[in-house]
């Protein structure tokens, strides 16, 4: 058999969340070059719009994708998007859980003082890890009984190269601002992107003989127009000397939704230019 054919996903449901985000967006452009059906669910509407919009352009009209607005913090809002999935389609094959509250400190966000560890406000630790661990238990635990009783499915969680090491703090810094001014990359984003392999090797073996598989991609930063001083202290810690393309991505996260990695489960993929090898 061609082993090309493994990666096609006809007609499969794919959801992702934060699905209108930059890197969402991408996940769905996979699955539709998969000939899988994206499901991009995400708190914003006008968010959805756009991108719905933009996979439109780019597939044609008639392409089935669809978009929910749903906040995935809340498990009556994950199971109104599996009814209306189930009544729809009969089925949901994959979860992707990308959704994340996402502070891009490269940007240097204005509440930059408040998330210093010493400073890091208890109501911003509790909705980060609303949004990108308890999202994630919420729709595993939705999505993924549908999958159990299927008798087949995969969650993929999106971690980051920051699950595996420690941000290195040195290269938010900027020249002339005092220590309590200075930006950091938030505790949050550690702990979150460690506890999604942990949730992953736990989903890996508590659904292994139902047929689901769940692994975890640890994706390096994506250039996304970061400024030239930052990107010369990230780019000196990556062996390759680049931050990741958007369209990097894509072939990862389709191998690992299809039957391409049909003997893949609780393992974490690493794509980072080498970063974490230093
Ligand atoms: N961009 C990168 O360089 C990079 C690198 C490594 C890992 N990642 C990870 O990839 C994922 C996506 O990153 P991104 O850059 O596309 O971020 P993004 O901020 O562009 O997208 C995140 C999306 O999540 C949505 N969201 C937030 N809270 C939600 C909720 N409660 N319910 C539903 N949706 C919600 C947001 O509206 C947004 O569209 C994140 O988990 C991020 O940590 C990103």
């Amino acid at each position: 058999m061609n082993c090309v054919n493994n990666f096609l996903i006809h007609d499969s449901v794919v959801i992702i969340t934060g699905g209108a985000g930059l890197f969402g967006k991408r996940h769905a452009e996979a699955v539709l070059d998969g000939k899988g059906i994206p499901v991009l669910v995400d708190i914003s509407e006008k968010a959805i719009n756009t991108a719905l919009e933009g996979l439109r352009a780019l597939y044609g009209n008639e392409s089935h994708l669809e978009g929910f607005v749903a906040d995935i913090t809340k498990r009556e809002e994950a199971e109104r998007v599996r009814d209306w999935l189930l009544e729809k389609y009969g089925h949901i094959d994959v979860l992707i859980n990308n959704a994340a509250n996402n502070p891009k400190v490269e940007g240097y966000a204005a509440n930059m003082k408040a998330i210093q560890f010493e400073n890091f406000p208890l109501k911003m630790w509790q909705e980060d890890i609303a949004v990108g661990l308890t999202g994630a238990f919420v729709c595993a635990q939705v999505f993924g009984d549908v999958m159990a009783k299927q008798g087949h499915g995969v969650i993929l969680n999106i971690s980051s190269d920051l699950g595996i090491i420690a941000p290195d703090q040195r290269i938010y810094r900027r020249e002339g601002l005092r220590d309590e001014e200075q930006t950091v990359k938030p505790v949050t984003y550690s702990v979150i992107k460690h506890g999604l392999i942990g949730l992953t090797k736990y989903l890996a073996t508590y659904y292994a003989e139902k047929g689901v598989r769940a692994n975890a991609l640890c994706p390096g930063g994506i250039y996304n127009g970061q400024n030239e001083e930052f990107l010369e202290k990230l780019t000196n810690l990556i062996p390759m000397g680049r931050m990741a393309d958007v369209e990097e991505y894509k072939s990862t996260i389709l191998y690992l939704i299809s039957d391409a990695s049909s003997y893949m489960t609780g393992s974490t993929v690493i794509v980072d230019g080498g970063r974490t090898c230093w």
